[in-house]
């Protein structure tokens, strides 16, 4: 990865707010714990890890224009819960930035929903991101999804996703179409 992104990346997470700046450097370590496991490369988990919440404290507003301005497509879901816009929002601005890269750009878009298809390193980012300890009120099973996490990337992933679409129906709430569409297909290739 080229040094002019790097620093980019780091100016604009020394400008983010402390409570966030700890939870980007909670899912770093946990991404190249779990990349180191499964064999991946640790520089691409490093980078995802650090770029995937950039954009996570803009208002909702603000993601919806810049959404806009970036030329990403915003479904019902996302008009109606924008945060869900800050991954994509992200991805999109580092690719034109010169971040080029397939894996980390769908790890970062994706890790909020994540999608088929999704690369190993997406997958690592995606769960360091709930496995952060600070989120165990919000995702009480996150123990035993560590375990299983550190055990295989996909079955992780299902637990959560499984886990996550239960809470959502139980509470009424809308689910995104590209966590459905992952969830089907980890099904579909078990
Ligand atoms: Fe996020
Ligand atoms: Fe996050």
């Amino acid at each position: 990865m080229n040094d002019k992104l790097d620093l980019m990346i780091q100016e604009r997470l020394s400008n983010l707010p402390t409570g966030l700046i700890k939870h980007i450097q909670t899912v770093e370590t946990i991404s190249v714990e779990l990349a180191t496991i499964h064999g991946l490369d640790i520089d691409k988990a490093r980078l995802c890890a650090q770029a995937h919440d950039l954009f996570r404290s803009e208002k909702p507003t603000t993601l919806i224009n810049m959404a806009q301005k970036l030329g990403i497509q915003i479904n019902a879901v996302e008009r109606e819960l924008p945060i869900l816009l800050h991954g994509p929002v992200a991805a999109v601005t580092l690719w034109k930035e010169g971040m080029k890269d397939p894996e980390i750009y769908q790890g970062i878009y994706y890790h909020s929903t994540a999608c088929p298809g999704l690369m190993p390193v997406g997958k690592t980012v995606f769960l360091a991101d709930k496995l952060d300890p600070r989120k165990i009120k919000r995702y009480p099973y996150l123990p035993s999804l560590l375990t299983l996490s550190k055990k295989s990337l996909d079955e992780g992933l299902m637990e959560f996703l499984t886990k996550q679409l239960a809470y959502h129906i139980e509470h009424d709430e809308l689910v995104h179409p590209a966590f459905l569409a992952a969830r089907n297909e980890l099904l579909l290739n078990k």
